[in-house]
């Protein structure tokens, strides 16, 4: 059966390989990108084989966010998938206009909002992926809240893909799995992306290591045996989460301070 699938930073890397190869499957590909060039190429190549729609939205905005989920319910009542792989490395331009730093805004509280927005439409055997990495560390709740702005591109990374995975598993534990469950995958290290490139000057692994782990997470296994799990596709399996996503007060630390920042209940 053809599902509908909500693809964040698909316009580049392993979110573009993997709409590409949804799309081949014969699924609904509404791809998400803040670049309107690299949109309407996407939407000429996946158009003649496929039914794809485009979202432009600068995730480093929240209105842009907000924008962006209002787009997608005034199109679908529901759909099937959600995947929330765009992310940001290595940037010059750490602050965002609201005054937060753009690693944990992109990667952590954009995907956190798009999901709190997008739940109802996710009802009924939904799947929200997250794409996390490796990298992971323990996260500086000022440095979050833009109080402090001075984390290199690594540890601003890492802390923010924690919490990502944090907010996952916790979400999972909230929401009925049997309406939606919660994934989160490290999609492969040094694959061979512009994120990749830009930070480590290597040309990486393929890029389809990550694409072919998001496609079996977003089709294939059984629902209610892997929400809330962290899928390392280093190790190709299932993986015990860092210390800190199973700690209840760190996570519930973690997404009291997001709703703050985000203005949510
Ligand atoms: N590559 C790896 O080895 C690796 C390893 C572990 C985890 N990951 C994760 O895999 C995911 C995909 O990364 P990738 O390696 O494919 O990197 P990439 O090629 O740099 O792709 C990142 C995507 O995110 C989009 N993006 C970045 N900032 C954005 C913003 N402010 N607003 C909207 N979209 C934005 C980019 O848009 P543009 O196309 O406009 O640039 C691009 O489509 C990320 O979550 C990354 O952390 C990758």
């Amino acid at each position: 059966m053809s599902k509908t699938i909500l693809i964040t930073g698909a316009t580049d890397g392993i979110g573009l390989e993997t709409s590409k190869k949804l799309s081949q499957r014969g699924h609904i590909i509404l791809a998400h990108g803040r670049n309107e060039e690299k949109l309407d190429k996407l939407k000429k190549e996946l158009a003649t084989t496929g039914r794809i729609e485009t979202y432009l939205a600068d995730l480093s905005s929240k209105d842009a966010v907000l924008y962006l989920a209002k787009e997608v319910a005034k199109n679908h009542s529901s759909i099937n998938v959600l995947i929330n792989n765009a992310a940001v490395l290595k940037t010059s331009d750490v602050m965002t206009t609201d005054g937060l730093d753009v690693r944990f805004v992109v990667n952590t509280l954009a995907p956190y909002l798009l999901t709190k927005k997008l739940l109802p439409l996710l009802k009924g055997s939904g799947r929200v992926i997250n794409v996390a990495s490796a990298a992971q560390a323990s996260v500086n709740f000022h440095a979050l809240s833009g109080k402090k702005l001075s984390l290199n591109d690594m540890e601003a990374y890492s802390q923010s893909k924690l919490a990502l995975i944090m907010w996952s598993t916790t979400m999972s534990k909230q929401v009925n799995p049997n309406e939606t469950i919660f994934v989160s995958v490290n999609p492969g290290s040094l694959l061979g992306t512009k994120m990749v490139r830009d930070a480590f000057n290597i040309e990486g692994k393929s890029i389809s290591i990550g694409a072919n782990i998001l496609v079996k997470l977003a089709l294939h296994y059984k629902s209610n045996t892997i929400s809330g799990k962290y899928f390392d596709n280093d190790l190709n399996q299932f993986r015990i989460h860092h210390p800190d996503a199973l700690d209840k007060q760190k996570c519930h630390d973690l997404l009291k301070t997001m709703n703050d920042i985000l203005k949510l209940s």
